[in-house]
């Protein structure tokens, strides 16, 4: 990321007015007030791309790519966003302050320096397996049944029992104590300046990042002490949630074969590839993550999760499950029979079986409705209702319609609950999705009506432009009424900005946000549907209006459902306070259309 300030970004993009950067690569034609042209970053007929001047925005309507002049070149060039930085700034004859680059240098000269050290650990730890503790060493993996070759390949090897071995020879090779530190491989005495080896009496596990530098270790006792395993601390080359170990050496079989199987320890990791299974890699002792996702994405598009049949294991792959459902990364699970993890299980039923077995896995959303269907006893109707209320709401995640509609089948199936009720209420969940226009749906007529905008989208665009109307919404909403969780996100990091007394302007609001937040403001600034105060005043009654209704709306509809079933199951008392509960909502809502008047 640039360590360029925010004033001198400020500074470059006064200097470079998006209507010349971007009419200097395409054609632009004026349209209102924005400027509009055919989208260089999707094939199009008739323009959707679209550039306001006020703003200093563009925003694709076809594709959703968006942003400022330096996202727009970033994209359009397929440069980083530094040298968009300094392509700009050049281009608008601002000189970036010497430090700034100096500093990025600065990183990279750090980040080298913790390769060398590291790699020069990794030989030292190689070379001990020729020594004497070396021998035990060797002895305990050769137990473990691991070959020469794999040994070799996964540069395995192993720090002594001693205090500061790896320190002294670490000096000895010129690396200051600092910087070694800095590589997580020495720890400070308390009390002391002096310092100790990190990683003793320990076979060592070199971890590398896809590039091949080696950027942390994992060192395991030989014997039952604790802790098992002993990780590199997060240095400035290490973070575990942002590496998986083994996928240097997993990445080209994982493009090939077209799946990456992930597992949990380096041991499950080394004896697959050892029995010629190369795709596999492991996590680091955390759960995935979305930069996890990221990384894997270069490579393929589908996983298979290997894990640990008890609660822990099961914890770890569903904490997963969102972040799953959202990307379009196929997941399926598996866990090996007789509880074996991937190291026991392939050294004793060998590489056919353990393929089989990646076939008998499931996609992780199928795992997920079993699992909470045989966790649950299902005595009544609310224990169904409890299953629908967990499972359905993952399930409208699923992109794919064909997908979503298999899955809805197999839980009505499951619950014996009818289909179509099922389908209904996965609607009203799509409907009040801000992925719809609000054309589409039956709601109000209003002159506000925007083509594009629903109603959250609407009511950001009204509080972004407004700091007044942003103070009235952060009294007046609900947030929990707002159902896309980017939009909510947003909004709710405006309330927190107004909170603090700072003005929510668009610098503060896209500060730290990733793409996707930024498609999303970049679509609500360049559309032009309101201009006067007036038209936002009113836009901000009526999309708050719609968002209040829309949110006591679904409740009465799940209300609906539940009193279907109730009276299904002949569940009279059930029946009777759902109908009361059905009929207070219904007043509130009432209530609401007699305000707006
Ligand atoms: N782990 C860790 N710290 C621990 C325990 C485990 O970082 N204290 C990580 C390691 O990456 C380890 C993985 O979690 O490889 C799985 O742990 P576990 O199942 O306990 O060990 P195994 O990999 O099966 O190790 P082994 O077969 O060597 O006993
Ligand atoms: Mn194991």
């Amino acid at each position: 990321m640039p360590t360029v300030s925010d004033d001198i970004l400020f500074k470059i993009k006064e200097a470079n007015d998006i209507i010349d950067v971007i009419s200097s690569r395409m054609r632009l034609q004026k349209a209102g007030k924005n400027y509009t042209g055919l989208c260089p970053f999707h094939a199009e007929k008739s323009p959707s791309f679209s550039v306001n001047p006020d703003k200093q925005f563009f925003h694709c309507f076809g594709c959703g790519a968006g942003g400022d002049v330096f996202t727009f070149l970033v994209k359009y060039e397929n440069i980083s966003f530094i040298d968009a930085v300094k392509k700009l700034a050049d281009r608008g004859g601002i000189a970036l302050p010497k430090t700034e680059s100096h500093i990025d240098k600065k990183t990279a000269e750090l980040k080298d320096k913790l390769f060398a050290i590291n790699s020069d650990s990794a030989d030292f730890f190689a070379s001990n397996l020729n020594t004497t503790f070396g021998a035990s060493c060797l002895d305990y993996l050769k137990k473990r049944g691991l070959t020469k070759e794999s040994i070799d390949k996964f540069r395995v090897g192993c720090a002594p029992d001693s205090w500061d071995s790896l320190l002294s020879r670490l000096k000895s090779k010129g690396h200051p104590e600092e910087l070694i530190e800095k590589a997580g491989l020495i720890v400070k005495k308390e009390g002391h300046s002096s310092y100790y080896d990190r990683f003793r009496n320990r076979i060592i596990f070199p971890i590398f990042s896809t590039g091949g530098n080696i950027i942390g270790f994992g060192g395991r006792v030989l014997d039952d002490s604790l802790p098992k395993y002993l990780n590199s601390p997060e240095t400035p080359v290490f973070s575990k949630g942002d590496n998986l170990y083994a996928l240097n050496l997993a990445k080209e079989a994982a493009r090939q074969l077209g799946y990456l199987i992930i597992v949990e320890g380096y041991l499950d990791t080394i004896t697959p590839h050892q029995y010629g299974i190369n795709n596999v890699v492991a996590t680091l002792g955390t759960a995935l993550t979305e930069s996890h996702i990221q990384l894997i994405k270069r490579y393929t598009k589908k996983v298979v999760l290997i894990f640990d049949p008890d609660t822990a294991g099961v914890k770890a792959v569903l904490r997963g499950l969102e972040l799953f459902l959202k990307t379009d990364i196929k997941v399926n699970v598996v866990a090996l029979p007789e509880k074996l993890d991937p190291d026991n299980f392939v050294k004793k039923y060998g590489k056919d079986a353990f393929l089989k077995e990646l076939k008998q896995s499931v996609k992780i959303l199928d795992f997920f409705i079993n699992y909470t269907i045989s966790n649950t006893t299902i005595n009544s109707i609310d224990d169904k209702i409890s299953i629908v209320n967990e499972t359905l709401p993952k399930i409208s995640m699923v992109k794919n319609r064909i997908e979503r509609d298999y899955f809805i089948k197999k839980l009505s199936e499951k619950l014996s609950i009818d289909e179509k009720l099922l389908r209904q209420e996965l609607v009203k969940d799509a409907e009040s999705s801000p992925q719809k226009s609000r054309y589409e749906r039956d709601s109000l007529p209003s002159s506000l009506r925007s083509p594009i905008l629903n109603d959250e989208e609407t009511l950001l665009k009204v509080i972004i432009s407004s700091e007044k109307l942003a103070e009235r919404a952060n009294e007046i909403i609900n947030i929990d009424d707002i159902t896309n969780g980017a939009i909510k996100k947003i909004i709710i990091k405006i309330f927190k900005l107004i909170e603090s007394k700072t003005a929510p302007n668009i610098e503060s609001i896209l500060k730290d946000e990733d793409e996707s937040i930024k498609n999303i403001i970049s679509k609500l600034i360049v559309e032009q549907s309101l201009s006067t105060t007036e038209d936002f005043e009113r836009a901000f009654s009526e999309s708050i209006f719609m968002i209040q209704k829309n949110s006591i709306d679904r409740k009465l509809n799940e209300i609906q459902a539940l009193i279907v079933n109730a009276t299904n199951e002949k569940n009279e008392k059930l029946k009777e306070e759902l109908l009361q509960e059905y009929g207070k909502i219904n007043k509130i809502k009432k209530e609401l259309k007699k305000h707006k008047g």
